[in-house]
């Protein structure tokens, strides 16, 4: 399976990109077989949802150049790490938007929680998986939510052995669940 680690805060100096990358490392480390990239959301070349067709209706194909790029990246992954803080009890709205760019390349896959914030960005999961599930796709019941106070250290990404087994209970059921999506596939 080709797993992605989804960074979606874009902000200068955010946290996501030192989390998803060593979310990377630790899942890479995990010698499983599987090929595990990094999806950061500050690297793509993505417009804002503008698009005269909604997505459930384009069906895989879309009149801009850019969202079409976009849709060719995610069909290339089986599952998926979204690593999301949390904004105002919620989810970014920037990463909301690179997801309700598309639909049908999302769907049927696993994907899995890495989440932070003061109380772990538990709010922003819980929005997130109503969200994910509305377009079909797998969410996993493993969640790694990573409260500052836990796995942070003034204010600097600071992952313990608990972050360690978090993330994995995650790998664990995101393999499991792939692996038994693409057999029924
Ligand atoms: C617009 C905004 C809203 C936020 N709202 C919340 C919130 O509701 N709950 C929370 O725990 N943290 C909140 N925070 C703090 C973030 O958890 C913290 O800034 C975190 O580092 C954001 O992730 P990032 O650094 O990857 O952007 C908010 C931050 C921003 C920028």
């Amino acid at each position: 399976m080709k797993i992605a680690v989804f960074v979606g805060s874009i902000r200068n100096g955010r946290h996501g990109r030192t989390v998803g990358q060593w979310a990377l490392d630790q899942l890479q480390a995990r010698g499983d077989g599987n090929t595990y990239e990094l999806i950061d959301l500050i690297e793509q070349d993505l417009d804002q949802l503008t698009a005269a067709v909604p997505p459930i209706m384009a069906a895989g194909t879309y009149d801009e150049v850019k969202t079409t790029a976009w849709s060719g990246t995610i069909s290339s992954y089986d599952g998926f790490i979204f690593v999301t803080p949390e904004y105002n009890a919620s989810v970014p709205g920037t990463m909301k938007n690179a997801f309700d760019l598309l639909k049908v390349e999302w769907e049927g896959k696993p994907v899995g929680f890495l989440s932070y914030g003061g109380g772990g960005g538990v709010r922003a999961v819980n929005h997130w998986r109503d969200i994910v599930a509305n377009v079909g796709m797998l969410p996993l019941e493993a969640q790694a939510a990573l409260a500052f106070d836990d796995h942070f250290v003034d204010f600097q990404f600071a992952p313990n052995e608990q972050t360690v087994e978090l993330l994995e209970a995650v790998a664990a059921e995101l393999v499991q669940v792939g692996e038994k999506a693409t057999v029924n596939a």
